[in-house]
C-alpha cells in the first residue's frame, strides 16, 4: 500500500467522519461544523492521509497555533481547541502548533500512516518557523494498569519501554518527550480515565538551549533530560 498526505478538503468530511466512527466507536466524533471551522480558520494545518490507489481517506490530523502563555498545562482538550472549533487559533502571537487530533483507520494502523501525518506536521512547524509542537497524549492503556500504577508510574514505564501504550509509545518514537501528566483531559475517555501526558517536539531550527531545559516543569525523570 502507498499513502500520501495532503491538506483536507470539504469533499473529505464524510470520509473523515466515517473514520472517526471506526477509530472511536461509541464516542463523540468530529462534526461537519467543526471540520468546516478548521478549514475556514487554518486550512494549512489540516491533513488527511489517502490510499494512493483508491483515494480512500485512511488517516487525518487536525492542528491549530496557540500562544502557550495563554494556557496552563492543566487545561483540558476542550479549552485548548475552543470546544473543537479552533476559534482560538492565534498565528500572530503563537509559536506552538497544538496537535488536537490524529487518527488512522484500524486496518491501516502500524503501517506508517501516523508517521507520515506527523512528518507533515513537523514540516509545517519548520516551514512556519514555529518553536514546537505540543499535544495531550491520552494514556489509552492506563485503565488496564490503574489498580496497580499511578499515572506518573505508568508513564515512566512507557518511557522505559516496559509498557506499550497505543498512543504515547508511538509519539515517543516520533521524538516527543513528556513534560507533564494531567487529569481530566478528555473526560469521556474510558481507556485513559481522562489522564494524558502533555508532550512536546521542539523545532531544532528555532529552539534555544533554554527550551531543552525543563526548568520548573514538574514531571522530572532523573537523568533522562540532562
Ligand atoms: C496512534 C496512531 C495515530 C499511530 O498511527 P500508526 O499509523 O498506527 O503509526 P505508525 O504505523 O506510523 O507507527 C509508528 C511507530 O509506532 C509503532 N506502532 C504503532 N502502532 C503500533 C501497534 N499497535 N503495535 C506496535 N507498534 C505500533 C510502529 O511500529 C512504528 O514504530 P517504528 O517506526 O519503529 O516501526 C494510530 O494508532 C491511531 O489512530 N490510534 C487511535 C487513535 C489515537 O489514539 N489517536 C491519538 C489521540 S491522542
Amino acid at each position: 500500500m502507498s499513502y500520501k498526505v495532503r491538506c483536507t478538503q470539504p469533499a473529505d468530511f464524510n470520509e473523515v467522519i466515517k473514520l472517526c466512527h471506526a477509530v472511536y466507536p461509541g464516542t463523540p466524533v468530529w462534526t461537519e461544523d467543526q471540520l468546516k471551522s478548521h478549514l475556514a480558520i487554518y486550512p494549512e494545518g489540516q491533513f488527511v492521509a489517502v490510499d494512493e490507489s483508491s483515494g480512500e481517506v485512511v488517516g487525518m490530523s487536525a492542528s491549530l497555533i496557540i500562544n502557550w502563555d495563554d494556557y496552563d498545562f492543566k487545561d483540558n482538550w476542550k479549552y485548548f481547541t475552543d470546544a473543537g472549533l479552533f476559534t482560538n487559533h492565534d498565528p500572530v502571537n503563537g509559536r506552538t502548533l497544538y496537535a488536537a487530533e490524529i487518527m488512522v483507520a484500524p486496518e491501516a494502523q502500524g503501517t506508517g500512516v501516523g508517521s507520515l501525518l506527523y512528518e507533515a506536521r513537523e514540516n509545517l512547524a519548520i516551514k512556519s518557523n514555529l518553536l514546537r509542537i505540543r499535544a495531550g497524549a491520552r494514556l489509552r492503556g492506563y485503565s488496564t494498569y490503574a489498580d496497580e500504577l499511578s499515572p506518573d508510574d505508568y508513564v515512566l514505564r512507557v518511557i522505559r519501554g516496559e509498557i506499550f501504550d497505543p498512543t504515547l509509545s508511538f509519539q515517543l518514537k516520533r521524538g516527543f518527550r513528556v513534560l507533564h501528566i494531567v487529569s481530566g483531559y478528555l473526560s469521556f475517555d474510558e481507556e485513559s480515565l481522562g489522564y494524558a501526558a502533555v508532550i512536546e517536539w521542539l523545532n531544532e531550527k528555532v529552539a534555544e538551549p533554554s527550551h531543552y531545559n525543563r526548568g520548573s516543569i514538574k514531571f522530572q525523570i532523573p537523568g533522562k533530560w540532562s
